[in-house]
């Protein structure tokens, strides 16, 4: 029997019960059945927690793009691979099929070769959501360069951060990028950040938006005249299991991002494996993954999960509001989207523009919906339901993180019942546990505690670029022999989970992880600011949203310094990014302080959620009447 596809409630708790039992054996059926190795493993996997290592079908040789495009050749060539939706819905589609793939790919990693990418090599990739994304991305893992995408959003504060941090030699950019009716310079960006990256040889630019844009000669190419060029066929380089195959960043709630290594063959057989069943595809269905391939849900589950499977992966470049607020469905419509996974902060963006954008269009096509990213509050999860799924698509409400590589807990679609704001049950191979404070199990359930997982599964990140001790200190330290999600959960009466959020400083925004510190820092940086504490408060579209307490270094009179919030916000844009700009920043005499000196966020967040009828013992606080003044003068 085969295991990929999972059918009905009792099987899966069959074939679940099996890869707690027998996880090798399980992993390795579904390895041996459904991939290309040039070698096969030795070993399936050995794990040690305490160091932390972990290594999934050791031995094995593959190149993932032989998997993602070569086996689909024979016979899924004139398929679609890859469906293009531009930002202008008068600009039309494009449908890149498999054999167009494998030219595209071929081509460009010949070119990246030609400019001495080697196996190993670090490349940045800072693109919009246009094809060279997926295909640059697929040239590095073809040559065994290890592409490092940061998301096009960042600042070049930002992208300088992330590129010297891997020491990336080269960076593929466009000259500029369409975002609804905005166009926005990335190469302006670009050239920004690399005046602090020496060790970036060359920046390969593709033409989008045909802006006039400063080419630095010897460094900058205009990527199409050398494609035009390159020859179509390029042997892919073989790796091995473990071999690195990305780079991709995540806030910290302390300290620089952390850059999470992930590796070639577990990363692929998971996603893979996922794929497949947390959205039942089927061989003639339309996928949309609504994210942006900047981030991991776009790495799983734009690329590399749907094109392991041959699938149709959509691809769109725009926004949900332009031109105007039924493009989402307009889409859906127009290329008959099977499956639609989108972040519960589209949904309420959309829902709070009325039904009448989507009445419009038929979508009838869906036969499943995913979100992912940040809780869904359960007026989202019902308007999602009625309006677009009509009801009789089911929601998978997908909880899992840029640090697990794949979907790990998620309803299976007309398999497991949904249950509005539930991840519901671990996916197959996904060993979860709650933790209490003391560090003990908590069995059983109706209870609630901190998320932990306690066996590996393929996917998981192996490391942080550089800094294995911090790895190690992050996920592996709170709690013995156990990997730490950073998030709350409970556990209802039959053993579905629900993510409760974070319970460290990492707050998110519209689906966006951003640590406070960095945030903190850029502020600190303005002249007349002392200190600053961030947290996040409930915010009806975003989740959440960012308040600042600021201190000044003088604090005046007056508290009504809109010129400096302005200020502080344009160096948050600066070094980071608009997505971390603040909602609210209010100007205070001091921040409570524990007697240690710790500021107490608790305090804060309360304040800023407007809770304060139970702030818990003051007194015992370093300065306990700053509290009510920052109460008085609330935002
Ligand atoms: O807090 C959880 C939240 O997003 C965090 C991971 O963020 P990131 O690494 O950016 O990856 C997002 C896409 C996989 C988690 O620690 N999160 C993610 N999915 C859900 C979620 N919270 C609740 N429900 C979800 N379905």
């Amino acid at each position: 029997m085969s295991n990929y596809h999972i059918k009905h409630l009792e099987e899966y708790y069959q074939v679940y019960r099996k890869s707690i039992r027998e996880p090798e054996n399980f992993w390795e059926e579904v390895a041996e059945e459904h991939f290309m190795w040039r070698k096969k493993w030795d070993k399936v996997l050995s794990w040690d927690f305490s160091k932390p290592e972990v290594k999934w079908f050791e031995g094995a040789e593959l190149n993932i793009t032989e998997n993602c495009i070569d086996r689909h050749l024979t016979t899924r060539g004139n398929k679609t691979a890859i469906l293009f939706e531009p930002n202008s819905p008068d600009e039309p589609a494009e449908h890149i099929t498999y054999n167009d793939l494998y030219k595209r790919v071929n081509k460009f990693a010949n070119v990246l070769k030609a400019q001495g990418i080697k196996k190993g090599d670090r490349v940045c990739i800072y693109l919009p959501m246009i094809p060279e994304l997926a295909i640059s991305v697929l040239a590095c893992a073809r040559i065994g360069a290890i592409h490092s995408v940061v998301f096009a959003g960042f600042s070049s504060s930002a992208l300088a951060t992330r590129i010297n941090d891997s020491d990336c030699k080269m960076v593929i950019t466009s000259d500029g990028s369409y975002r609804g009716a905005k166009s926005i310079d990335l190469k302006g960006i670009v050239d920004d950040a690399l005046e602090d990256c020496p060790g970036v040889n060359s920046v390969l630019v593709a033409k989008r938006i045909n802006s006039d844009i400063a080419m630095k000669e010897g460094r900058d190419f205009w990527l199409q005249p050398l494609l035009d060029e390159a020859s179509g066929e390029c042997q892919a380089e073989i790796m091995k299991a473990e071999d690195p195959l990305f780079i991709l960043y995540t806030s910290g709630s302390t300290g620089k991002p952390k850059g999470m290594v992930h590796t070639t063959a577990g990363y692929m057989v998971y996603t893979a494996y996922t794929f497949k069943n947390v959205f039942q595809y089927r061989e003639e269905d339309i996928y949309w993954c609504t994210a942006d391939v900047g981030w991991i849900t776009g790495h799983s589950y734009i690329v590399y999960g749907p094109l392991a499977n041959g699938a149709t992966s959509v691809m769109f470049e725009g926004v949900p509001s332009y031109p105007d607020f039924g493009r989402f469905w307009e889409i859906v419509e127009k290329h008959k989207v099977t499956q639609f996974y989108t972040a519960p902060t589209a949904i309420r963006a959309l829902a709070k523009e009325g039904v009448g954008y989507l009445d419009k269009f038929d979508l009838s096509s869906v036969k499943v919906l995913g979100t992912v990213g940040e809780p869904i509050n359960e007026e989202a999860w019902h308007w999602y339901d009625d309006n677009v799924g009509k009801k009789k698509a089911p929601i998978v409400d997908t909880w899992w993180q840029t640090e697990t590589g794949g979907i790990m807990i998620t309803p299976i679609p007309f398999v497991t019942p949904t249950k509005p704001t539930y991840a519901t049950l671990p996916f197959i191979g996904i060993q979860p546990a709650l933790m209490d404070e003391n560090g003990q199990e908590i069995k059983g359930n109706q209870v609630d505690g901190r998320l932990c997982i306690k066996f590996p599964w393929p996917s998981m990140a192996r490391t942080i670029w550089g800094n294995h001790q911090r790895y190690k200190d992050t996920y592996f330290s709170a709690y013995d022999n156990k990997y730490f999600t950073g998030d709350g959960a409970l556990r209802d009466e039959v053993g579905y989970y629900r993510i409760t959020g974070r319970v460290d400083d990492v707050i998110i925004v519209s689906g966006h992880n951003l640590g406070t510190a960095p945030i903190e820092d850029a502020i600190n940086e303005h002249p007349a600011v002392s200190e600053s504490a961030i947290v996040g408060f409930p915010h009806d579209i975003k989740g959440n949203a960012l308040y600042g307490y600021v201190t000044l270094k003088e604090f005046g009179e007056t508290r009504d310094h809109n010129n400096l919030r302005k200020e502080i916000n344009q160096l948050i844009t600066e070094q980071i990014g608009p997505i971390a700009k603040l909602d609210k920043i209010q100007f205070t005499a001091g921040l409570p302080k524990t007697r240690s000196g710790k500021i107490m966020r608790r305090i804060l967040r309360k304040i800023a959620s407007k809770d304060i009828s139970n702030l818990g013992d003051t007194s015992t606080l370093l300065n306990p009447e700053v509290v009510q003044d920052i109460i008085d003068h609330a935002k």
